[in-house]
């Protein structure tokens, strides 16, 4: 079989991991690259021998022998490539989040749907091998029904600036950035529930931070330190149809001891703490028992996943199968980020029932 012509937009800090990826899968031909910054596109074309450059992608998606693309850009131009994408007949690969508005996301939904091309979100901690340990045991029913979940993403000081920092590209700071991987996870694990109404209080109290001093945090390329204008920090309670609950926090900087993320899940026969390392807690003849699974931790190597999703990706169109995160969860998602949003705009709970509420 003829190796798949795949092309990237976008080929910032996050490109490397998809263009390695695709490197390594034997049934791709890394076809097409395009950015803005055209030396940007040229360096990597060169690292990778791509053979065609682009600083335009709807020019690139003319090209007939292109078949599929990951779209790696700042956040609000996603949904504009992946439907200018699909309706050139491509397959898409779109990273996190899925885009910046409900009303985008459905209009990627409809793109889709009309298309019949594959269409797979970013959201890379779903292939993570401890996140597949953890949902065996799950799908084996270890951790009986999974009621509630507690994540957190906290650090003391880490705006990235540029884009990130820029509400217009980006669509908000901590929430929609880190916010979007963690919620994901528990809602995946705890297999995928329907939103029923979301609280949250989103704060910009500590600015960027950029006076501190003898810190270093991860920057990047447009850092500006006089531009920002995203959130430093958010908190939400996520209520599910079935009763479920996910209490979530994130910053990009806040007064912490120091950088912390974890993730919690608590179900009625068991549960299990995936970051920083997988442990799932269990009672066998009236004891306790907390079990290590032996996998490698989240941050071993991030390359592993990022992999294992474009592997899954490239199997996907080949095959025609429906990915493992399909543009429903993207939509489901943003519900809730933009949810998150509006309820500490309007100091109060967003409810998504579709029947009629009681006036
Ligand atoms: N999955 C993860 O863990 C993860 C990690 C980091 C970033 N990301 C996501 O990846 C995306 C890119 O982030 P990054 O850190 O690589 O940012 P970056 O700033 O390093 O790179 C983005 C690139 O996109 C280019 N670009 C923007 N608009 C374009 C357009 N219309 N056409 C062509 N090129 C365009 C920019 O010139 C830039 O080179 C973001 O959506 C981010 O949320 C995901």
């Amino acid at each position: 079989m003829m190796a798949m012509k795949v092309g990237v937009i976008g080929a910032g800090s996050i490109s490397e991991f998809h263009l390695k990826a695709y490197m390594n899968n034997p049934d791709v031909e890394l076809y097409a690259i395009c950015d803005l910054n055209e030396e940007r596109a040229k360096e990597k074309a060169a690292k990778y021998g791509i053979k065609f450059v682009h600083t335009n992608y709807e020019e690139m998606l003319q090209d007939p022998e292109l078949e599929a693309v990951s779209v790696c850009t700042w956040n609000n131009t996603h949904a504009p490539i992946s439907i200018a994408a699909l309706n050139a007949g491509k397959h898409v690969l779109s990273e996190k989040p899925l885009c910046k508005t409900v009303d985008e996301a459905l209009r990627v939904e409809e793109a889709v749907k009309k298309s019949n091309k594959v269409f797979q979100i970013g959201y890379v901690r779903r292939y993570e091998p401890s996140t597949n340990v953890l949902k065996s045991f799950i799908d084996s029913g270890d951790l009986g029904e999974i009621y509630y979940a507690k994540a957190s993403y906290i650090r003391r000081l880490g705006n990235p600036g540029g884009w990130f920092a820029d509400k217009e590209r980006s669509g908000g700071g901590p929430l929609i950035d880190l916010g979007v991987h963690i919620i994901d996870i528990c809602w995946y694990l705890m297999g995928k529930p329907k939103v029923k109404s979301v609280s949250g209080n989103v704060y910009q109290k500590l600015g960027n931070r950029s006076n501190i001093q003898n810190l270093s945090f991860y920057k990047a390329a447009d850092y500006d330190p006089n531009v920002n204008t995203v959130e430093d920090m958010a908190n939400a309670l996520v209520r599910f149809e079935n009763g479920a609950s996910i209490f979530v926090d994130v910053s990009f900087t806040a007064h912490a001891k120091k950088d912390e993320i974890s993730l919690k899940l608590y179900g009625d026969k068991g549960g299990a703490e995936v970051d920083p390392n997988l442990v799932i807690m269990s009672e066998k003849h009236d004891t306790i028992l907390n079990t290590e699974p032996q996998v490698d931790p989240i941050s071993a190597d991030y390359a592993v996943p990022f992999q294992n999703e474009i592997n899954h990706f490239i199997e996907c169109c080949k095959t025609g199968n429906r990915p493992i995160s399909p543009i429903e969860d993207g939509v489901e998602m943003m519900k809730i980020l933009c949810g998150i949003y509006e309820s500490s705009e309007k100091k109060s709970e967003i409810h998504f029932n579709t029947e009629p509420q009681p006036v």
